[in-house]
């Protein structure tokens, strides 16, 4: 936006439809969570040039990884870096830990022309249940050191820290199920609302995770059309509001807790958004894209919730899929992303919500191992071992195209070992001594995919050829700059 605004006001005189053009949008943008759990990651610099050419101006890291934070240096990218929950304890019991992390991570950046950090969100999901409390003597101190040594370093009034939860710290009950009965749960209340209380004082927002996704999920009876923004027979009404979606049901289900809390006008940013693509047999292209462009849609379009009017603030999860996240939650949690591990889109996505059908830019210049493949020996016939061979190699790579409802599970148990060899090959970035399998395993340059299930090629370690034509170029230039400021001098 910054950017077109800028062109707008040098060509107000002669190009007065560019500048109308520029005028018409709110200025409100996606936001996207940029995680780096995978196993062959993309090159950072050539991702911020993706999210340049898609026009994504938020992005939410997990942590202040060096090699992205210096490719986000001289954008106009909006940063939310966050600090992960390990550090939770040291941060509540050492102020100095805090301040050397802002130090490290913010001062570092953060000046005109560097990193645009604009929030450091505290943890993530701290007070989600399954952590069984581990986090709750420790996140409100931390916040409040955080926020102080972002106020020590001068940067009080443009960087917010906040805390992303998890939506399960609130909810309504079985009895009532409607936002207006909404309430944060009792156990952890009372914390909660000191949070609210701290952020509201240092104006800064709540962030909450929202996953309609996970409603499904976790539920055979759900309301399949609830899930999504798009038509729904049976609206749910509360009062004088009507539902049509389970997003903004539990939007509202905070909104309301907030107000019962007493403020009833903290601003909300929703951390975490989306839908995922496989894994699961609601996890597909189709689905993932009729979600999250009716969120994108919604959020952008002004109307907000019944409970709170405007724009939503939301950073869609995720950027890319990540191949390594722990799958305790369900298979579909290293399938999030709207761009694969490679950077190439999943599906037409208009992140503009302008409802064009538009493509998605990819990630450019990706370099690949070479288009080789491990898989089971079509020779072999003793069989016996080949249960254990695959378990082994799921443990050590990524099955989760093979589950239940999941792209690869129309496999024969043979393809099946096929696919399972060929992701630890991969994984291991293809050395030969990784296509055993106690000699059931075998090479071949014939890619084994089909239509639905793809055998992937991992992404090739190393600087890319494209980036390092760009370095002896920025060096050119640089000489070049040092010539002409020489000849100016002298003359
Ligand atoms: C800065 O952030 C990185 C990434 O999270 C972390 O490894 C490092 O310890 C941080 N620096 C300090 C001084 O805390
Ligand atoms: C939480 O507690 C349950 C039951 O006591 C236990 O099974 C689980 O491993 C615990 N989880 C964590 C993260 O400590
Ligand atoms: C293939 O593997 C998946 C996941 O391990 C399993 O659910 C499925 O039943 C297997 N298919 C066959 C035909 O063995």
């Amino acid at each position: 936006m910054v950017g077109t605004k800028l062109a707008c006001h040098i060509l107000r005189e002669t190009m007065l439809v560019v500048c109308i053009m520029g005028v018409v949008s709110n200025g409100a943008s996606v936001g996207v969570n940029w995680g780096t759990m995978t196993s062959h990651q993309l090159p950072p610099a050539q991702v911020v040039e993706m999210l340049k050419e898609n026009g994504i101006e938020k992005v939410k890291l997990f942590e202040a990884d060096p090699k992205i934070m210096e490719a986000l240096r001289g954008t106009h990218i909006q940063v939310m870096l966050a600090l992960p929950n390990f550090m939770l304890m040291q941060l509540s019991q050492d102020s100095s830990v805090a301040v050397a992390w802002v130090e490290e991570n913010v001062t570092n950046y953060f000046y005109p022309g560097g990193v645009d950090i604009k929030y450091v969100a505290v943890g993530n999901e701290p007070f989600l249940q399954t952590y069984n409390a581990t986090y709750l003597p420790y996140t409100l101190p931390a916040l409040k050191n955080v926020q102080e040594a972002l106020n020590h370093a001068g940067f009080g009034s443009q960087i917010k820290a906040t805390v992303p939860f998890n939506a399960d710290i609130y909810y309504s009950p079985e009895s009532n199920p409607l936002p207006s009965a909404g309430d944060f749960r009792p156990e952890i209340r009372d914390l909660t609302i000191e949070i609210i209380q701290y952020l509201y004082a240092n104006d800064a927002p709540f962030t909450v995770n929202i996953y309609p996704f996970l409603s499904l999920y976790g539920n055979n009876y759900f309301p399949l059309d609830y899930a999504f923004f798009d038509g729904l027979n049976k609206p749910v009404r509360d009062g004088e509001y009507v539902y049509n979606n389970v997003f903004d049901a539990n939007f509202d289900t905070l909104v309301w807790s907030l107000k019962k809390a007493g403020y009833p006008e903290l601003k909300i940013i929703v951390g975490e958004v989306g839908w995922p693509t496989d894994g699961d047999k609601h996890a597909n292209a189709d689905s993932a894209k009729r979600f999250n462009q009716g969120l994108i849609q919604h959020a952008l379009n002004g109307n907000g919730t019944p409970a709170r009017k405007g724009v939503i603030h939301v950073y869609l999860f995720s950027l890319v899929d990540e191949d390594t996240k722990s799958i305790a939650p369900g298979f579909f949690e290293r399938h999030w992303g709207i761009f694969e591990f490679d950077g190439k889109p999943k599906y037409e996505l208009d992140l503009s919500g302008a409802q064009q059908n538009k493509g998605l830019v990819p990630v450019e210049g990706v370099r690949y191992m070479p288009k080789k493949w491990c898989v089971l020996n079509p020779r072999v016939k003793e069989l016996d071992d080949l249960a254990s061979n695959v378990d082994y190699a799921c443990s050590l790579s990524d099955c989760t195209a093979l589950g239940f409802g999941s792209s690869c599970n129309h496999l024969s148990r043979k393809q099946n070992a096929s696919y399972a060899f060929n992701m630890y090959f991969q994984f291991k970035n293809q050395n030969g001594w990784d296509c055993d399998f106690s000699g059931l395993a075998t090479l071949t340059d014939e890619d084994p995919s089909d239509d639905k299930c793809r055998f992937p090629i991992m992404i090739a370690r190393g600087s890319s050829k494209i980036l390092l034509h760009r370095k002896i170029w920025y060096i050119l230039l640089a000489i070049l700059e040092g010539i002409i400021v020489f000849l100016l001098v002298v003359s």
